[in-house]
C-alpha cells in the first residue's frame, strides 16, 4: 500500500512541475463577468483603442449591445463610428495587406484572443508595455518579447522605463533582469486606475471569447431552481405513497 501511495505521488511531481513552469510572471486578471459596469467600460476602451487595427469579425455589435444590457439606438451612440449597422460584425478597415506592410506581420482577430491566450496573459500583456528604444516602435514587453505592437493605451498609462539589474542564471552567465519600473511620463490615470481600465478590457475580451457564457449562467439559476422544485413534489409524491405501507 504505501509503494502504492508514493507511486501516486510521484506519478504527481511532472504535473507539478509542468504547472509551475514558465518564467514569465503573470498578475492575476480577477475578472467578473456578471459586472455589466466593468463589461460596458471595457467595450467602449476596445472600440476606442483597439478596433482600428484588430478587428472582433465573430461578434456582432446588436448581440454585444444586449449582452450588455444597452439598447441598438445606444450601441450605435456609444460603440460605433464609422457607417456601420447593428447588425454587421466588428471588423477593421484595415485591410490586411496594408496591415503586413506596416506592422510586419497581420494584425490578430480578437474576438477569442482571450480563450487562446488566458485572461492573466492578456493582463499582463497590457500592462507590460516599457521603453525600448531598439525596438521599431520604441517599447518592449514583459510577456510578448520584441512585440510588434505599439503601445497603443501609452496616454491612458504614460511611459515606464525598467530598472535593469545583472543576474546570473542557472549556467552562471549574468543576464540582464528587469526588476522594476521607472515612470518617466506620467499618464492620464494613476496607476490603480490604469490596472482597473484593462481589468475592464479583459474582461471584455473574455465575455467576447464566448458570450455564450453569460447566457449560460442565467439558464444555470433556472436549473436550479427547478430542480430545487422537482424535489419537494418528488418528497410530497414519495410521502403520500409511502404513508399506507408504514
Ligand atoms: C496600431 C495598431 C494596433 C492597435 C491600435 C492595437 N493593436 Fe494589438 N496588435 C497589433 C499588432 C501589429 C499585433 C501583432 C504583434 C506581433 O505579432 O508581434 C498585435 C497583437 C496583439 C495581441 C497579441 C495577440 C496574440 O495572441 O499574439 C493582443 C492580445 C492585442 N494585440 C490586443 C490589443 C488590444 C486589447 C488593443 C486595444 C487596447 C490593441 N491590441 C490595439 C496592432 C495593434
Amino acid at each position: 500500500m504505501k509503494k502504492l501511495i508514493t507511486a501516486f505521488l510521484l506519478s504527481l511531481v511532472p504535473v507539478l512541475a509542468l504547472a509551475s513552469g514558465g518564467d514569465v510572471h503573470l498578475d492575476k486578471a480577477d475578472i467578473d463577468l456578471h459586472d455589466k459596469d466593468s463589461l460596458r467600460h471595457g467595450a467602449r476602451l476596445f472600440v476606442n483603442y483597439c478596433l482600428s487595427c484588430h478587428s472582433a469579425a465573430y461578434m456582432r455589435y446588436n448581440r454585444m449591445g444586449r449582452d450588455l444590457g444597452l439598447t441598438d439606438a445606444q450601441v450605435k451612440e456609444n460603440l460605433m463610428f464609422a457607417g456601420e449597422k447593428v447588425g454587421e460584425t466588428m471588423t477593421v478597415a484595415m485591410p490586411a495587406k496594408e496591415s503586413k506592410a506596416w506592422f510586419g506581420t497581420k494584425v490578430p482577430d480578437l474576438t477569442v484572443v482571450a480563450r487562446a491566450r488566458g485572461a492573466d496573459w492578456l493582463y499582463s500583456y497590457l500592462r507590460g508595455f516599457y521603453l525600448d528604444s531598439s525596438r521599431p516602435w520604441g517599447v518592449n514587453n514583459t510577456v510578448f518579447k520584441k512585440v510588434g505592437m505599439p503601445h497603443v493605451l501609452w496616454e491612458l498609462e504614460g511611459l515606464k522605463k525598467p530598472i535593469i539589474e545583472m543576474r546570473k542564471n542557472h549556467e552562471g552567465k549574468e543576464e540582464p533582469h528587469i526588476v522594476g519600473f521607472e515612470q518617466v511620463l506620467p499618464g492620464k490615470l494613476s496607476k490603480p486606475e490604469y490596472d482597473k481600465a484593462v481589468r475592464d478590457l479583459v474582461n471584455f475580451l473574455v465575455y467576447m471569447g464566448e458570450p455564450a457564457k453569460l447566457t449560460r449562467y442565467t439558464i444555470g439559476v433556472w436549473v436550479l431552481l427547478y430542480l430545487a422544485l422537482l424535489f419537494v413534489v418528488a418528497y410530497a409524491l414519495k410521502k403520500e405513497y409511502w404513508k399506507d405501507v408504514h
